[in-house]
């Protein structure tokens, strides 16, 4: 007697919506956020000169300036390289619209270089033909947490006197020849915006190899005041303080670094539970017909900050935006990283950049879906991501 094939059981779909980037939160920082509340301490405090202890010690590096965003840190980044009128910075189209808005809110011209479409980040080659007397910065992304390749970055900066800021904003983690993102070039900028790998709400964080620019974005971020003008209120008496620049309101406050001590002191424990997360899906996508990350680089460490594929309708029988609505409807929520920068019509109409022109990143902003990593994920999270994305594509 034959044995029937049993039918494959029915597709089961989550009972609840999986939020893209949530954040694992545990009680260390709910305990340390409501200690800030009962000592009634919420702005710029001692927890804040903490976090920047404790994230300049994670870096290896003598001081950190902590702000509110990494747009703050990029935007004072770029000021305190004085930018003058008609000063380039080249940059990635593959990018948040921060990284571009800092430089034009800077005073600058961005340039953009297009990414190698391997490892998403600037293909140096491309950075060099940008090259030339008016550029005086390059500002690489360490895309999804992937390095840049530092070496020829930093080369061509260096034949044509221009200084490196690294966008770190997916970087915390990541290392390049033994080196951490962010202090390979003059100034290293984080994020800790609530989906990032250590996480204060909002936040941000500056690396300055310099002491004077560290000490300038100080004082820029908090209004233009004198040094350590937010102890004006301490028990030591008030402090009178000068305004020296016009400055930004830029401070983090004890509130968002109560969180961010607790998250960071956990950061390496969260890196290995991403990176558990990418080997998973890697092997389990293998044989699917939509494209993978690149093996990470020799000698570099990935943050496993954003977890990427790319949707060609050719290949996988469906479109990217099909893919993103199917996707939600399986209760699995997803992100684009990115539409490449020239496709949003303000840059089209004030740097007249057109998509064609920057094609690699067109091709991936127009192709890619980021599927939910982080730490949060339970082993049964992990596994519906991969059934929904099998029922999708195969
Ligand atoms: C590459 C990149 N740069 C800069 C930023 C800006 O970070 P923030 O939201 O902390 O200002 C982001 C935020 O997502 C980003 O992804």
């Amino acid at each position: 007697m034959r044995v029937p094939h049993p039918a494959p059981p029915p597709a089961k779909v989550r009972d609840t919506f999986l939020v893209f980037g949530q954040p694992l939160i545990q009680e260390a920082e709910i305990a340390e956020v409501a200690d800030s509340m009962r000592k009634a301490w919420l702005g710029t405090g001692p927890k804040v000169s903490q976090f920047e202890r404790d994230f300049a010690a994670y870096k290896g590096v003598s001081q950190a300036v902590a702000l509110n965003s990494c747009t703050a840190a990029l935007h004072l980044s770029l000021l305190a390289l004085d930018l003058k009128p008609g000063d380039e910075v080249v940059t990635t189209p593959l990018t948040f619209c921060a990284t571009v808005n800092s430089i034009l809110h800077a005073g600058g011209i961005p340039v953009l270089a297009d990414v190698d479409a391997k490892t998403m980040n600037l293909d140096p080659e491309e950075v060099r033909r940008k090259m030339g007397p008016r550029v005086r910065a390059i500002l690489p992304v360490h895309f999804a947490g992937r390095a840049c390749d530092m070496d020829a970055l930093l080369a061509i900066a260096s034949e044509w006197g221009a200084a490196v800021v690294e966008d770190c904003a997916h970087a915390i983690e990541t290392e390049y020849k033994g080196r951490k993102a962010g202090t390979l070039g003059a100034f290293g900028c984080f994020s800790f915006y609530s989906t990032k790998n250590v996480v204060t709400g909002e936040g941000g964080m500056v690396l300055a190899r310099d002491a004077e620019h560290a000490d300038r974005i100080r004082v820029l971020g908090l209004h233009g005041m004198s040094r350590d003008a937010w102890k004006r209120f301490s028990d030591q008496g008030f402090k009178h303080y000068d305004v020296v620049e016009a400055g930004f309101k830029y401070n983090m406050m004890d509130l968002q670094a109560a969180i961010g001590i607790h998250q960071l002191s956990r950061v390496e424990s969260g890196w290995k539970r991403r990176e558990e997360i990418w080997n998973r899906y890697q092997e389990a996508f293998a044989e699917l017909p939509i494209g993978l990350p690149a093996p990470v680089e020799p000698e570099t460490r990935h943050a496993y900050h954003l977890y990427t594929v790319l949707v060609d309708e050719s290949r996988a029988g469906i479109s990217r935006d099909r893919f993103l609505d199917a996707m939600t409807a399986e209760k699995i929520g997803v992100g684009v990283h990115y539409r490449s920068v020239p496709e949003h019509p303000y840059y089209q109409r004030t740097q007249r950049w057109r998509p064609a022109d920057y094609s690699r990143a067109y091709c991936i902003g127009q192709q890619t879906v980021s599927l939910p990593l982080s730490p949060r994920l339970s082993d049964s999270d992990v596994e519906d991501v991969i059934s929904a994305v099998r029922r999708i594509v195969q």
